[in-house]
């Protein structure tokens, strides 16, 4: 049984997406045992408890320090001992004590086909902002190993979406979620349930 944590920040429906593919049975051999969120007001804590998840929040804000949310961080997924880490809109940086801990065993989902449109300061509707300023006429969504870098690891799954006349930021984000997010993020999970992604020493 593969156990995975689940990080959000926001309304949780790429955590949704997962919830739903567990319980329909796209995603095998899988628990989710833990949600954490940045934003106690998040939506997706209260997705998580509608289907029986232990959810909780540790904000930056609450802590002193930097130092002292990382640890606080990094002591609420070791309590879960996660096999997979999943970023599901996480909008917090990754203490790099738990990316060394967790090599290779940390995913993300952009919002975009990596390389395009990543790195800091694109996230959420920016993405989307970014892809419409330049005109691009297909765009979708990436999943990734998260490492060091913001948006830098190496890619797991990539879905293509297209750009329609008339989109606006807001609408190309919700057909990129339902078209790209949805799917290729319950997928990579699956593979990496199922032992179809050797390299991250898994199965
Ligand atoms: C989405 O735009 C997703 O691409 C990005 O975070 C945003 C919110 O996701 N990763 P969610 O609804 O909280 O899953």
């Amino acid at each position: 049984m593969l156990k995975v944590l689940v990080c959000v920040s926001g309304g949780g429906t790429n955590l949704q997406a997962i919830i739903d593919g567990i319980e329909q049975g796209k995603i095998r051999n899988t628990k989710i045992v833990r949600v954490i969120s940045n934003n106690p007001g998040a939506y997706a804590l209260t997705r998580a408890k509608e289907h029986g998840i232990e959810g909780i929040s540790i904000s930056p804000k609450e802590y002193e320090n930097r130092d002292a949310f990382h640890k606080a961080f990094l002591n609420a997924v070791e309590d879960a001992s996660p096999d997979l880490i999943v970023l599901a809109g996480f909008l917090v940086v990754i203490p790099a004590e738990v990316i060394r801990k967790y090599r290779n065993r940390i995913i993300n989902i952009h919002p975009s086909l990596i390389p395009s449109f990543c790195g800091t300061g694109y996230y959420g509707l920016k993405v989307h902002e970014a892809a419409l300023e330049r005109g691009v006429k297909i765009t979708g969504a990436t999943v990734h190993y998260v490492d060091e870098g913001t948006d830098t690891g190496p890619i797991i799954l990539q879905k293509a979406v297209e750009v329609k006349k008339g989109d606006t930021p807001k609408i190309l984000q919700q057909r990129v979620m339902e078209e790209a997010e949805w799917i290729i993020l319950p997928q990579a999970i699956n593979m990496i349930a199922c032992g179809e992604l050797q390299e991250e020493g898994l199965c």
